[in-house]
């Protein structure tokens, strides 16, 4: 038995009025179209994604997706043409289906983000199966109409339906799995002669469900909620985020705001983590026991040891954090950043592409890019590694236990020794050996008296007396 999922993301989405395709607009960082992939089950042979506007945007989104090894399958895509309807979006999918040798199909849409990977696994594991909704107001999606045992008779479009039938509440979540020869035949029996001139993909179902038995489970509306418009990406977002916390909080975590409080799905807290209001995390992100993020921290694709305290409003973002640091207020740990146990990086701090080791301490507005720095160096206020030179960067190395002076520039490439002292003000351009004291600075003049007499020659030129 082979089941492939077919994922539909052809569709042009008018109604986000946006230049960026909708499968691809984020729910909680992830776009909707990685929820759909993600919540596929690991068993599956394979993916094929039916897309045409937007396409180069939408592969090129996958294939980064399948390169970070974030896809639970492999994805091949194929080119709808111009949409004529979801029935045409599975017949352009007839060769490469049969390529793929799919016994079975499970078919999903790329813009209906909150199906849970429970729900797609049981709908992948079905013989027959399609997705319903109970809805108070059923609108524009198709009816579901059923044989008294419960199975599915047939799917009317709100179009094309009777006033009797569009009195039905259940409807269609357009998610369904089906055994491929049937519904390729359905598929290839397909005609357009309805209200919109459309093939319907649901048609095809109907066929199908005169054959064999096809079952209707009735889903939350959440999860087969679609992502049509600007509205309904909030209302998913404020789903998704409820979902999330809850699953959180019944972790040990503790959120003290819990409405401006956004966790993206690749997200991992531990037990008693702190979140303040305003946090925001996004993408992989793994935060240890016990820590603390403080008020308008944004974290993105990183990972943090126990122990941890972030004090408020920090950007940290591809960077890994040992145990126990102390980070922020107002720092800023960009790509690359590798933080050792114990480590401090304070107020209007920032790093990129460095190494601090354990107990190395940037308590005060420094630049620190390119460059690792040894255990127990204390780096002063106001220092700058100094690692462009207008073409290439360059590297900064900083040994052991060093004192770096208040507003030194380490112009790189250079290597200072463990140990040395730098004295404050320094331009550093050699390299220093270990244990050395070095510092560059002109000479300070000390004149007695000399302000006073400064003062009367600057009013005596300015006319004042
Ligand atoms: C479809 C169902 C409807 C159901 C609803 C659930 C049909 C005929 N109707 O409605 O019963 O209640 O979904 O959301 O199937 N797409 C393509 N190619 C196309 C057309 C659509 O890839 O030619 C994709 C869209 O990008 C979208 C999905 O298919 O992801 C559903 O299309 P959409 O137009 O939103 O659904 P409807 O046809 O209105
Ligand atoms: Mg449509």
């Amino acid at each position: 038995m082979s089941t492939v999922a077919v994922i539909l993301a052809a569709g042009l989405g008018t109604r986000m009025k946006s230049r960026l395709p909708k499968v691809l607009h984020p729910i909680l960082g992830d776009p909707s179209l990685l929820w759909v992939l993600r919540a596929l089950p690991p068993g599956l042979s394979a993916a094929v994604l039916v897309v045409h506007h937007g396409k180069e945007a939408v592969l090129a989104a996958v294939e980064c997706w399948q390169q970070a090894g974030l896809l639970p399958c492999p994805v091949s895509a194929v080119d709808q043409g111009e949409p004529l309807g979801t029935g045409h979006a599975l017949q352009v999918c007839i060769p490469e289906l049969d390529r793929l040798g799919a016994t079975r199909v499970a078919i999903l849409c790329g813009d209906v983000p909150l199906t849970t990977p429970a729900t797609v696994a049981r709908l992948c594991a079905a013989e027959a199966l399609m997705l319903a909704m109970d809805l108070p107001n059923p609108g524009s999606y198709g009816r579901v109409l059923q044989q008294p045992d419960g199975r599915l008779a047939g799917i009317v479009e709100a179009k094309d339906a009777t006033p009797e039938q569009l009195a039905v509440r259940r409807v269609n979540g357009g998610a369904y799995a089906l055994p491929w020869p049937a519904l390729r035949t359905a598929l290839q029996g397909l005609r357009n002669d309805n209200a919109q001139k459309e093939y319907y993909l649901t048609d095809a179902v109907a066929a199908v469900a005169q054959q064999l038995p096809v079952a209707v489970e009735v889903c939350a509306p959440e999860e087969l909620a679609g992502m049509n418009s600007r509205l309904d990406q909030s209302e998913l977002q404020a789903a998704a985020q409820r979902r999330i916390q809850r699953h959180w909080m019944a972790e040990g975590v503790t959120y003290l705001h819990p409405d401006s409080t956004l966790v993206g799905p690749r997200v991992f807290l531990s037990q008693d983590v702190l979140l303040e209001p305003g946090v925001r995390l996004e993408g992989a992100v793994t935060i240890g026991e016990g820590c603390c993020i403080g008020q308008g921290t944004v974290i993105s694709d990183t990972t943090l040891a126990a122990g941890v305290l972030v004090r408020p409003y920090c950007v940290i973002e591809h960077a890994v954090v040992g145990a126990e640091a102390k980070i922020g207020p107002f720092s800023r740990l960009r790509e690359g950043t590798d933080l050792a146990e114990g480590v401090h990086v304070g107020n209007f701090v920032e790093t990129k592409k460095a190494r601090l080791h354990r107990g190395a301490k940037a308590n005060h507005l420094a630049y620190l890019g390119d460059t690792e720095i040894g255990e127990g160096t204390n780096i002063g206020a106001g220092v700058i590694t100094c690692n462009y030179d207008g073409v290439n960067k360059h590297r900064t190395t900083i040994g052991r236990n060093v004192f770096v002076g208040s507003d030194t520039q380490l112009v790189a490439p250079v290597v200072i020794g463990d140990g040395v002292l730098i004295g404050a003000g320094s331009t550093v351009t050699k390299d220093v050996p270990a244990d050395a004291l070095t510092l560059s600075r002109t000479p300070q003049t000390i004149r007695e008296g000399g302000a006073t007499k400064l003062r009367l020659r600057q009013r005596k030129g300015s006319g004042v007396s």
